[in-house]
């Protein structure tokens, strides 16, 4: 999942024992949210092969070492999956995700990240990267002593290579931007608002903030190999897996709409919400639901996160923009400090401490 981690750590600022509401994505941030103390993490997709593969992750996470959890969910390929897969993590799926992945297992043995279309076009890109960065890039990654050194020698004799002429053009070619970003709305928004001129400078941000050889989202893209384990996502690192085991116990799939999910909540039962950048994907008449469906949610106090590909995010308005309030600051370092480079902004929302909107209805 591209979306920086320590980000949302600092933003949702998870206690022991919270109540955890995510967009399951491809679920490290419901696995963080677990390993950062959460007690209750439900985690909501449209989408159910991307709760199948969270179950996977789940189910790999309370019983496999670091090393086998990077090789498959980091690198994506662990020779003789099968076998670790029949005995290791099938008996902990439910009779649906063991057929799924009863068909689909093999993908490890091959590459998960190759399998997918965008996954595959990601490959070419960096494969496309590593050629045009040569030795210079290699030498960076593997010799830059401090980011501020890595900048400045990403700045000297790497960033012509990649922004010219011919690759901005590229860039605005909507078949290019098609094979990567699958959402038809944001494909648009991010071409008319000239989104190369941003991502050119969030990604030289991004190279002063953290070297490339650390940073989980970076490194397989520019190296072709995962980060060491200390540098990868919270949930994949060596002291995390202790706190893992229960991850079956404390993650909730829920198939549907984060929209549907949040109005039908009791209120005031949630205490942190990561929103990924779904709201960049809804009409305005579903944004106004999430909103009013997010402050009736959270308890006061409470936290959510969310990232925009536009230069303007969408941000709750009308009566809900009331309760839930934009940390400016927070927003601020957190749009600076991104490692991946590829959200115009993030946006953190607190819920104010007054009481909760009367309503009718919800679910715990
Ligand atoms: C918005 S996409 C963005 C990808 C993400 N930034 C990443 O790096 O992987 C994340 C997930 O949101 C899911 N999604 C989109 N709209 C949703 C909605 N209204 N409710 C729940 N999940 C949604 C997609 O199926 C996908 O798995």
């Amino acid at each position: 999942m591209w979306e920086d981690h320590e980000v949302d750590r600092r933003a949702l600022a998870i206690r022991p024992g919270a109540r955890v509401v995510v967009v399951a994505g491809a679920g490290d941030r419901a696995l963080d949210a677990v390993a950062w103390g959460a007690g209750e993490v439900v985690a909501v997709d449209l989408n159910p092969s991307q709760l199948r593969l969270c179950a996977l992750k789940v189910a790999a996470a309370s019983t496999l070492d670091t090393t086998d959890l990077v090789a498959l969910f980091s690198a994506g390929r662990r020779p003789g999956v099968r076998r670790l897969y029949r005995e290791r993590l099938r008996p902990r799926l439910d009779p649906t995700e063991q057929r799924y992945w009863d068909r689909y297992i093999d993908v490890f043995e091959m590459g998960l990240h190759r399998h997918h279309p965008v996954g595959f076009a990601l490959w070419l890109l960096s494969l496309s990267l590593r050629a045009i960065g040569g030795r210079e890039l290699r030498h960076l990654i593997a010799a830059a002593p401090d980011a501020t050194t890595q900048a400045r020698w990403y700045e000297r004799r790497l960033r012509w290579r990649y922004w010219n002429r011919p690759t901005r053009w590229l860039m605005r070619q909507t078949a290019l931007l098609r094979l990567v970003v699958v959402h038809a709305g944001e494909r648009d928004s991010m071409r008319s608002q000239s989104f190369h001129e941003w991502l050119e400078a969030r990604i030289s941000r991004s190279v002063e903030v953290t070297l490339i050889r650390e940073n989980p989202y970076w490194m397989g893209l520019l190296s072709g190999h995962p980060v060491t384990p200390e540098h990868e996502e919270t949930w994949l690192r060596p002291d995390s897996v202790g706190r893992l085991s229960r991850a079956r116990e404390i993650i909730h799939l829920e198939q549907g709409s984060i929209v549907d999910y949040l109005e039908a909540r009791a209120p005031g039962s949630v205490d942190a919400v990561g929103l990924s950048n779904v709201p960049d994907w809804l009409g305005a008449a579903d944004l106004e639901r999430l909103w009013s469906g997010l402050a009736s949610a959270l308890v006061p106090g409470g936290r959510a996160v969310l990232r925009s590909a536009y230069r303007t995010a969408p941000l709750p308005t009308g009566p809900a923009a009331v309760l839930l309030r934009l940390d400016r600051e927070l927003s601020e370092t957190s749009s600076d400090l991104e490692q991946t480079g590829i959200y115009a902004s993030v946006s953190v929302l607190h819920r104010a401490l007054d009481s909760a909107p009367a309503r009718a209805g919800g679910t715990p």
